[in-house]
């Protein structure tokens, strides 16, 4: 007996869903998502739906405040009957140090797997069997209580919704330094995971595209000097054949990719170093060949390389190496998050059974 409820119009709505070939990264919606509440710090008992609208009041925190967190993770089925998890764990920690850091009631661990596993079993005949396809999982938690007086929410709803996907990066990344806007500073809502730094993200990314870049590089708030992130990306350069990426400051997000790649690059016998890295520097070292290869790296991202780093004046600083370590991190990480390798770090596990009925 499952600790959630199974909607009757969950059966149809899998029945209905196919796959397309193209999958893109949130364009294909999973038939099924997970839904429950809490109210005064109690949560109620979940219920796997079919993918459709959710009713919302006007005056709900979320939309009057911005009161949402998310997470980003993914489950692999390649070359294998039943999908498995990356690090899941590490993204329920970081969902709730979220919460917490907007005041929201924090998810526990066992509905946030509950959910999960739900809704991952639930879409199992439609997570892509390719290497580099998965389904993306989009765990949030947002403030459903309407009111404008500036206090958190005492209701929250907890969701979970799908997307069978491919690499979020269709190929190299063309990256706008962003010299105006700030995305995140310190002791703001930079390490959250919350949709607010998101949000400010968007116009430079809007301007980057504008000017025929694909993401914006963004600089820390105080001197806008030392490089932080791409939102939704950690960065990397290859400087003498040794990893470099920026140290978290306080406002970059700790990307769980990030720290997967610096574990297992030092597993592979690169150095890799945390420190601040003055842009300035980057594209000096660009230039002048110092710095080898530059790329990024997320959940949505796996690893993506970046082709050519653009500043304000629209100078072009482009790496003499494209995909070279990238290349090989970016295997060797899908090889473990895909179970097609050992997984030393123990970081992959099995989503659970299936055990309600549909
Ligand atoms: C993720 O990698 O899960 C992200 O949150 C990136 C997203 C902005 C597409």
């Amino acid at each position: 007996m499952a600790g959630f409820d199974v909607s009757p119009r969950v059966a149809a709505a899998i029945k209905a869903f196919t796959v397309p070939e193209r999958l893109g990264f949130g364009a294909v919606w999973a038939p099924v998502m997970f839904s429950a509440h809490c109210r005064e710090g109690r949560w109620g008992r979940g219920e796997l739906l079919p993918y459709g609208p959710i009713e919302i009041l006007p005056g709900a925190r979320v939309l009057q405040y911005g009161e949402l967190v998310f997470e980003g993770m993914k489950a692999y089925c390649v070359g294998r009957e039943w999908p498995n998890l990356f690090r899941a764990r590490d993204n329920w920690q970081r969902f709730a140090r979220s919460a917490e850091r907007l005041s929201m009631t924090p998810v526990p661990e066992d509905l946030f797997f509950e959910a999960l596993d739900a809704v991952a079993g639930a879409c199992r005949p439609f997570i892509p069997n390719a290497t580099g396809r998965s389904l993306y999982l989009r765990p949030f938690l947002y403030g459903a209580e309407t009111g404008y007086m500036l206090r958190n929410s005492t209701e929250f709803r907890f969701m979970v919704i799908a997307n069978p996907v491919e690499s979020y990066a269709s190929g190299p990344m063309r990256v706008a330094v962003e010299r105006s806007d700030v995305r995140a500073a310190v002791g703001g809502v930079g390490t959250a995971k919350a949709s607010a730094n998101y949000a400010a993200s968007l116009r430079a990314s809007s301007a980057a595209a504008a000017r025929g870049y694909t993401v914006a590089l963004w600089l820390d708030a105080r001197e806008q000097r030392y490089i932080q992130e791409l939102s939704g990306m950690n960065l990397f350069a290859v400087i003498g054949g040794e990893l470099h990426t920026p140290e978290l400051d306080g406002a970059i997000l700790a990307g769980i990719t990030r720290d997967s790649l610096i574990q297992l690059a030092r597993h592979l016998g690169l150095k890799v170093h945390e420190r601040r890295i003055a842009i300035d520097e980057l594209l000096a070292q660009v230039s002048s060949g110092a710095c080898e290869e530059v790329f990024a790296c997320g959940t949505a991202a796996i690893v993506s390389p970046i082709s050519v780093l653009a500043d304000r004046d629209g100078r072009e600083y482009t790496p003499k190496t494209i995909d070279g370590v990238a290349a090989r991190l970016r295997e060797a990480l899908l090889a473990i998050q895909e179970r097609r390798a050992a997984d030393p770090f123990g970081w992959t596990r099995d989503v659970a059974p299936f055990t309600a009925t549909i």
